[in-house]
C-alpha cells in the first residue's frame, strides 16, 4: 500500500521539511524550497519480503580483483577514467551548456562499440539530431551497426530498452531530462535526479553496464543536486573550458577506480573533439617571444605537467579606483602577488590597472604559478621583457620568497623537453641531480632575487 504527501524539498542540497519555509536551513539557499508529492510505502508489511536476505560472503570468494576495464581508443579520456572504462561503474560528467559534453560522450560512444551494444540515451535531442551530430564527428561506418539510438526520458521505458538491447554502455544525456513516472515532481527535480540516479546504479551494480550520465551544471557551478549525485556516483568528471576557445578540459574530481585531479585535455574542431596529447606546446603555440609582460609557468594538472604562457598588464588607471583583473587564475592569489609586489619590491601598482591572463582559456589554480604572474606583472610594469627561453616555477609566500612547490622534477622534465633553456625554481628545491642535463636550474630565495636579475633596476 502506499500514501502520498507533499514534502517541501530544497532543489539545492536536498533538504527536506514537512512545512515550506522561505529559506533552507541547511545550506541556506532563498526560495529553493519546491513542493514534491513523494509516495511513501506503507510500513505495515504485507506478507514477507519479495527480496532474498543477503548472505555476507568472504572476501577471497569475490571475483573481481583483477583490475578489468574496457579499452577506450581515446587516450585523453581513458586517462582521466585512470586507464579504461570499469564494468558497472556509475560515471557522471557535467559541465556548462553548450561546452561540449553531448559531443564528447556519443564520440565516446562510437569509440567504444568494438566492445559491445552502446545505448546512447537522449532526452534531449532527436534520434535525427544525433545521428546528423554522429556523422558530423566522423565516418560511422562500422560503429553504427553496435550504437543505438533512443529519444526518451522515461525511466522505466529507458530500462526496458536497456533490457532487451543488452548493452555494456549506457549514456544517459542528461540526468535532469530523464524522469521516473511513479515520482509526482518534474524532471529535473531533486527528488527526479535522485531516483532516477540511484535506479541507474542499481541498474549497473547489478549487470556489470557501465552508465554515463551527463549532468548540467547550475549557475553557480555544481551540478544540480551536486550532493545527492556526487555521493552517489563512482566517478565525477568536469568537462570545462571556455567557449571562445577551442581548448577543453576533462578533469576528474572524484574517481573510485583511479587518480582524481587527472586531467584531459581536448580541441573543439569542426568535426568533433580532437585530443591534444602534447598540450603543452599546443598552449604555447601562439606565444610571441621578447613581449612584455609575458612569460611560461610549469603547472601540474593531476599527473601531467602543462606549460602555461602567464600575460600580465599594467597601465596607468584613468580613473581614481585602479581595477584588477584576473583571468584563468585566482584573482585573490593576484591581489596577494600585487601586494607582494608592492610593499617587498616597492612597485608604485597603486595607481596602475592590472591584468593577468593565462593564454589558451586555462583555469590554473595552483599557487606554483605565483611566480609566473609576478615575473608578468614587473615585466609588464617595467615594459622589458623576460628571457624566452626562461620557465618559472614557485609560490609566493607573504614576505616575497619563494616557497617549495611539489613534483619538481616532472615539472623540468617537461619544460626542457619544450626547449627551455633554463628555469627558475624554489631556493629549498634539494634534488638538483634529477633534472635533465639540458635546462639550467636558477634556484632563487625570494621573489625579489629573481627580478632583480631579470629585470635589473627594477
Ligand atoms: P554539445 O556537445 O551539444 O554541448 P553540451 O552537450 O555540453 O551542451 O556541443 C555544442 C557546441 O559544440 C556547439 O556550439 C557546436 C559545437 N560543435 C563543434 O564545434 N564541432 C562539432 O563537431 C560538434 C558536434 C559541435
Ligand atoms: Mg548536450
Amino acid at each position: 500500500m502506499t500514501k502520498a504527501t507533499t514534502r517541501y524539498v530544497c532543489q539545492q542540497c536536498g533538504r527536506s521539511a514537512a512545512k515550506p519555509l522561505g529559506r533552507c536551513p541547511q545550506c541556506g539557499a532563498w526560495s529553493s524550497m519546491l513542493p514534491e508529492v513523494v509516495q511513501r510505502k506503507s510500513s505495515k508489511r504485507s506478507g514477507p519480503s519479495p527480496r532474498p536476505a543477503p548472505v555476507a560472503v568472504r572476501l577471497s570468494d569475490v571475483g573481481g580483483a583483477v583490475d578489468e576495464r574496457l579499452p577506450i581508443p581515446i587516450k585523453e579520456f581513458a586517462r582521466v577514467l585512470g586507464g579504461g572504462i570499469v564494468p558497472g561503474s556509475l560515471v557522471l560528467i557535467g559541465g556548462d551548456p553548450g561546452i561540449g559534453k553531448s559531443t564528447l560522450m556519443l564520440q565516446m560512444a562510437l569509440a567504444t562499440t568494438a566492445e559491445g551494444p552502446v545505448l546512447y540515451v537522449s532526452g534531449e535531442e532527436s534520434e535525427r539530431q544525433i545521428s546528423m551530430r554522429a556523422s558530423r564527428i566522423s565516418t560511422v561506418g562500422a560503429a553504427a551497426e553496435n550504437l543505438f539510438l533512443l529519444a526518451e526520458t522515461d525511466l522505466e521505458s529507458i530500462l526496458a530498452q536497456v533490457d532487451n538491447i543488452v548493452p555494456r554502455i549506457v549514456v544517459i544525456d542528461s540526468i535532469q531530462a530523464v524522469h521516473l513516472p511513479g515520482i509526482d515532481s518534474g524532471a529535473g527535480s531533486i527528488s527526479q535526479v535522485r531516483e532516477c540516479a540511484a535506479r541507474l546504479q542499481a541498474l549497473a551494480k547489478q549487470t556489470g553496464i557501465a552508465v554515463f550520465l551527463i549532468g548540467h551544471v547550475t549557475k553557480e557551478g555544481a551540478i544540480a543536486g551536486p550532493r545527492v549525485l556526487e555521493h552517489l556516483v563512482d566517478t565525477v568528471l568536469y568537462l570545462e573550458g571556455d567557449a571562445y576557445h577551442a581548448y577543453r578540459l576533462l578533469r576528474s574530481v572524484k574517481n573510485r577506480f583511479g587518480a582524481t585531479t587527472e586531467v584531459g585535455v581536448f580541441e573543439m574542431s569542426g568535426s568533433g573533439m580532437i585530443e591534444v596529447l602534447n598540450p603543452s606546446e599546443a598552449f604555447l603555440a601562439e606565444r610571441v617571444l621578447h613581449a612584455p609582460g609575458s612569460t611560461v609557468a610549469v603547472t601540474m594538472e593531476g599527473t601531467r605537467p602543462l606549460l602555461v604562457e602567464i600575460q600580465g598588464l599594467t597601465s596607468p588607471s584613468a580613473f581614481g579606483n585602479a581595477r584588477r583583473t584576473a583571468n584563468g587564475v585566482d584573482f585573490n592569489r593576484v591581489l596577494l602577488t600585487l601586494a607582494v609586489l608592492s610593499r617587498r619590491l616597492g612597485m608604485r601598482l597603486a595607481d596602475q590597472d592590472v591584468f593577468v591572463n593565462v593564454v589558451g582559456g586555462l583555469q590554473v589554480d595552483e599557487p606554483a604559478a605565483d611566480l609566473a604572474v609576478a615575473a608578468a606583472i614587473a615585466s609588464s610594469f617595467a615594459n622589458r621583457p623576460l628571457p624566452a627561453d626562461v620557465a618559472m616555477v614557485g609560490e609566493v609566500g607573504l614576505s616575497g620568497e619563494l616557497r617549495a612547490v611539489s613534483q619538481l622534477s616532472t615539472r623540468l622534465r617537461e619544460a626542457a623537453k619544450l626547449g627551455f633553456r633554463r628555469i627558475v625554481v624554489p631556493k629549498a628545491f634539494r634534488n638538483p641531480e634529477e633534472s635533465p642535463e639540458s635546462i639550467e636550474v636558477m634556484p632563487f630565495r625570494s621573489l625579489s632575487d629573481c627580478l632583480s636579475t631579470f629585470l635589473p633596476g627594477l
